[in-house]
């Protein structure tokens, strides 16, 4: 089949507000909008100002409505604690209008903030959509951050309430989420009135008496009472979540995102980019915490009246790599969505791809994947294995739903190794040099985008306008920059290289070395620190630190590095996987003083590297270079 992607995209590049109205069509509004896009307002302009809707409504109530109440709407797929659960889109239904009504029991209403912080388990899923419902915006904060990281998410969002459970399950280890949530409530200055909490019975936790309410409680009482929260009207532009991403220092950033745009494009993405149909599986094994499991584990799938699946596993270990072949098999999978580490993960522990043998897979029809650049061998084993298209597709939380993707719903393009195809409709990308200038096919440079940014996109950073601008609007005007680097080859493909900030992606995880620099600084004993990403074959990047003790300090280094490492596991969490730390006689720097970070990344990926004509003093990487070999694999 011919694409339809070229006639598509110049359809929405001919008439963009046409388009969006065309999609906007297809989701329920309480007030259509008369007016699709307004520039005037915003910090880059706001879609569907005179809109209103709800979202718990596009996402249950619907298709109730409907006649697919019978339908499952989630399945809950838990190897780690041997179950497997599955809700109709009635039993959601009826599960968020309770959860919803003791939100406002609580004093929770439309506006306030509540955070959740929870594992995977289907209530983290029914209490993002009761916020919706009664229009109070969530804030999810993934259980892989620690107490310090979650204090400043509190101090920024200032929930009314938290929603915790009791603990995470992690292989082998039980994750004791209530601890640290106790602690960040007192290390936060926003103190939130009410804790609703879970209790999991693999390690129930205790409760403070003034301020803990126990939830399977608090929706006994609710539903015995009669009590469902009807979904209330918002408009559009008001936020439905906040969702806080890595910036380049240690403050993370507010990612907002407002109830009409969102449900208009992703609602769009389901059948255009994903070709999925309603009443089919789609399973984005990712974790409610980052923006993809917001999006397509959370809302997209149930827009679309889809089936969605929420898996609390890993891909490998829980209890082999074949883990992922058994839930589609087991749950007629259509789509998996994943991050390459995953997919190198199970090749690792599965080459041949034996546990394939096992499963009948024959449900699947693609494998997207994002997150981080796919490299070209991950994707070929897993075209080998799986026998369907890999689809590599480019994303940020900032944008919430893909800027480049292969649309298999609109005819699939031809699969290039190492690109994540072409530009999807919403987003005019332009590759350009450092005088802003748009640079031809292959040549490397800044990947920005046209103002607007299409509707789902963040309209701004939460109580923060003017660091949306100067973090994304400032360097390029008229333009959204991605912080991302790459080319464009002669048939339009783009190739997505790397970071020009200091974000770095860890297993798929978004992470600021900036942020964790902070932390090692604060060590008594060290005078300055530079943290890079260096290359992992699993991973795909791990923070690597170097560290200069202050004058004076004698203590053993292996010491020191140990206490370095636990400081940024203890303040920003496991999720880090900050494992490597050096002592270091001294940095390299230029004459200025900066400190070459690329140079030392060069020296720990490449074992070699070119000087600097800036450098300070050359010797500095010959003595970096000799105290890296014996610790770091590869250099
Ligand atoms: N709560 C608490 N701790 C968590 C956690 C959570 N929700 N998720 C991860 N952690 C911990 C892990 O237990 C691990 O701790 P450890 O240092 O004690 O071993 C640490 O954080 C690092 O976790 P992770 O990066 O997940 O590494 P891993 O070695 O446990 O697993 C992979 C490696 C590749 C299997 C795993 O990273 C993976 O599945 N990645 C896919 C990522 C993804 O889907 N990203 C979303 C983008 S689409
Ligand atoms: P996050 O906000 O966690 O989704 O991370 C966004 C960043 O991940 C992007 O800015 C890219 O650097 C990287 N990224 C995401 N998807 C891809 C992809 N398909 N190819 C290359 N890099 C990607």
């Amino acid at each position: 089949m011919d694409s339809r992607y070229q006639e598509v995209y110049a359809r929405w590049r001919a008439e963009p507000e046409a388009f969006w109205r065309e999609a906007s069509g297809e989701v329920a509004w309480i007030k259509p909008p008369r007016t699709i896009f307004d520039p005037a307002s915003g910090v880059y302009g706001t879609w569907f100002p005179d809109g209103t809707c709800n979202t718990c409504f596009n996402a249950l109530d619907r298709h109730v409505e409907a006649g697919r109440g019978d339908q499952v709407a989630l399945i809950y797929d838990s190897p780690l604690t041997g179950q497997v659960r599955r809700f109709t889109y009635t039993e959601m239904q009826e599960e968020v209008a309770v959860l919803g009504a003791v939100l406002e029991d609580l004093g929770i209403g439309a506006g306030d903030r509540v955070v959740i912080y929870m594992p995977m388990v289907p209530e983290a899923v029914f209490a993002m959509l009761a916020c919706a419902r009664i229009g109070a915006v969530h804030s999810v904060v993934f259980g892989g951050f620690a107490a310090h990281e979650l204090a400043k998410r509190i101090d920024d969002a200032t929930p009314r309430a938290v929603l915790t459970a009791s603990c995470g399950i992690e292989p082998g280890r039980i994750v004791q989420y209530k601890p640290l949530l106790d602690a960040a409530i007192d290390l936060a200055a926003a103190k939130p009135d009410t804790v609703l909490l879970l209790q999991r019975e693999q390690s129930p936790a205790d409760m403070n008496a003034s301020r803990d309410h126990d939830w399977v409680e608090a929706v006994a009482k609710a539903r015995t009472a009669g009590r469902r929260a009807p979904c209330v009207e918002r408009r559009a532009s008001d936020p439905l979540y906040i969702l806080y991403t890595s910036g380049t220092t240690g403050v993370p950033k507010g990612v907002v995102r407002d109830n009409g745009g969102h449900l208009v494009a992703l609602h769009w993405t389901m059948r255009n980019i994903y070709g999925i149909a309603p009443g089919e599986v789609f399973w984005a094994a990712s974790d409610i915490g980052w923006a993809v499991g917001h999006s397509y584990i959370t809302y997209a799938p149930l827009f679309y009246g889809a089936t969605a699946l929420l898996y609390e596993g890993k891909p490998v270990g829980t209890p082999d790599p074949g883990a992922f072949w058994r839930v589609i098999a087991e749950h007629k999978v259509v789509s998996l969505f994943t991050a390459p580490t995953a997919l190198r993960a199970i090749k690792k522990e599965d080459p041949s791809g034996a546990h394939l043998k096992h499963h009948d897979i024959s449900s699947l029809r693609s494998l997207f994947l994002a997150g981080e650049r796919a490299d070209p061998d991950t994707v070929q084993w897993a075209e080998q294995m799986l026998k369907v298209p890999v689809i590599d597709h480019w994303w940020q939380t900032e944008t919430g739903w893909p800027i480049a993707a292969n649309p298999i719903g609109l005819g699939i393009l031809p699969v290039k190794h190492g690109s994540p195809t072409v530009p999807m409709p919403g987003y005019d990308v332009l590759v350009v040099d450092d005088a802003h200038q748009p640079v031809g096919p292959d040549v490397m440079g800044s990947i920005i985008i046209r103002l607007p940014l299409p509707p789902g996109n963040l309209p701004t950073l939460w109580g923060h306008d003017d660091r949306m601008r100067t973090s994304y609007l400032k360097d390029f005007p008229g333009f959204y920059s991605t912080s991302d680097a790459g080319f464009r080859d002669e048939d339009g493909y783009l190739y997505i290289m790397g970071r020009t900030d200091d974000i770095i992606n860890v297993a798929g995880h978004r992470l600021s070395t900036g942020g964790m620099e902070e932390v090692v600084a604060s060590h008594p004993a060290v005078a300055e620190c530079a943290v890079v990403g260096v290359k992992d074959s699993l991973k795909g990047e791990v923070p690597c630190g170097f560290v200069v003790l202050k004058a004076g300090v004698n203590r053993p280094h292996e010491e020191i590095e140990r206490e370095v490492l636990g400081l940024v596991r203890e303040k920003i969490g496991p999720v880090a996987a900050f494992k490597i730390a050096i002592v270091v006689p001294r940095l390299p720097k230029t004459r200025s003083g900066k400190i070459l970070r690329r140079t030392i990344k060069s020296i720990v990926d490449d074992g070699q590297w070119s000087i600097p004509a800036t450098i300070d003093d050359p010797a500095i990487l010959d003595e970096i270079a000799g105290l890296v070999r014996p610790r770091v694999s590869g250099s």
